[in-house]
């Protein structure tokens, strides 16, 4: 048996959920062969009680990063993190992280680490519905001709609550306390965690370079209940929808609140649930749904991260 040793940058929603997964999953591990150590889980509050394996090795000092041999970044923001992480990447170590903000608008430094498969990042889009593994991967012998999706669990959840006659404030407000809100929700109402996912989406179908300030951004902040009677009286529904195509020689990437038909798979996807419809000239229309924010749904995915680099696979490796 081989001892992994693993760092932990944060331990909130995702952080707490990936450490109980880990405790849980122990025997696949053993099966591979692998005893997994968590060396140190950074937080800012040491306080704070958490819902985690007891023994957790919490800390306010990043120094344990020295030592570890996986590092999980579940903290957020964008810079503080790449500070932390950006040692560890030069040192050839492998990094899983579901922070797309830091993915998005830090590419400049991160890519040259994808590209050679250091980069773990399933979580980062549609939590634990597994769509980065798909993109890096099988679909790409097939030519990317658009995608249409809803990339954002806290926006789907407020657009669906307001259907049933719900206010906004209150929506957005049950929304933070499910664990599905960033920090701060602008990133989410405002469509720009969206955005995020879009541009790394991008990196794997459209443009391994695609920029995060080319995607179009509007939010669901102006969408009022008025708003979603009407659609609702026409057969439609809202969506914060992302869409990427061809537009020329380029794309056109843009995040905006849309009206679909009832009917439409992103609509029948259910509920508050993320969903894309893939179109690819050889594989045709493909639809990819299910949880796309919480606790637990995104640690399956880290955790699945973790599993394939323990396994030797590599990261996902955008287009060159
Ligand atoms: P969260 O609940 O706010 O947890 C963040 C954790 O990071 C907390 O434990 C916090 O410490 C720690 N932290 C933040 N800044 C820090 C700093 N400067 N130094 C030390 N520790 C720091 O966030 P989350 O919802 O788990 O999300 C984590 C990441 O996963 C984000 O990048 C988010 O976008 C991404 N993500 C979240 C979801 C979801 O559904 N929540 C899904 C997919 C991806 P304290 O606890 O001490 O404050
Ligand atoms: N805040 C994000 C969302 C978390 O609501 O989708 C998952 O990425």
């Amino acid at each position: 048996m081989r001892t992994v040793t693993i760092g932990l940058l944060g331990c909130g929603t995702v952080g707490q959920a990936v450490l109980q997964l880990l405790q849980r999953r122990e025997a696949i591990f053993a099966d591979l062969g692998v005893q997994l150590s968590v060396c140190g889980v950074l937080v800012r509050d040491l306080t704070q009680a958490r819902d985690v394996p007891a023994g957790t090795p919490f800390t306010g000092d990043p120094a344990f990063l020295g030592e570890c041999s996986i590092v999980v970044e579940l903290m957020g923001g964008v810079d503080r993190p790449l500070g932390l992480l950006a040692p560890v990447l030069r040192s050839k170590r492998p990094v899983v992280t579901a922070n797309k903000a830091m993915l998005a608008e830090r590419w400049d430094t991160l890519r040259e680490y994808a590209l050679g498969g250091q980069l773990y990042y399933e979580s980062a889009v549609m939590a634990g519905t597994p769509i980065i593994g798909p993109m890096s991967t099988v679909l790409r012998a097939s030519r990317f001709v658009r995608l249409q999706a809803v990339l954002n669990g806290t926006c789907a959840y407020i657009l669906s609550q307001m259907e049933s006659g719900k206010p906004y404030v209150q929506a957005l407000a049950e929304a933070q306390a499910l664990g599905y809100a960033e920090t701060p929700p602008t990133l989410d109402v405002g469509g720009f965690d969206t955005a995020h996912k879009l541009a790394v989406l991008a990196r794997f179908c459209a443009d391994g370079d695609f920029r995060y300030g080319d995607v179009k951004v509007t939010g669901i902040e102006g969408v009022t209940l008025d708003d979603i009677a009407a659609a609702k009286a026409a057969g439609e529904k809202i969506k914060l929808v992302a869409t990427l195509e061809r537009d020329g020689d380029g794309w056109r990437a843009e995040v905006a609140p849309t009206r679909l038909p009832d009917s439409h798979p992103i609509c029948t996807a259910g509920e508050g649930r993320n969903a894309m419809v893939y179109q690819g000239e050889e594989c045709g229309e493909l639809v990819f749904a299910g949880g796309g924010a919480g606790g637990l749904v995104t640690a399956s995915a880290v955790v699945g991260d973790i599993m394939d680099c323990v396994l030797g696979f590599p990261g996902h490796v955008p287009l060159h």
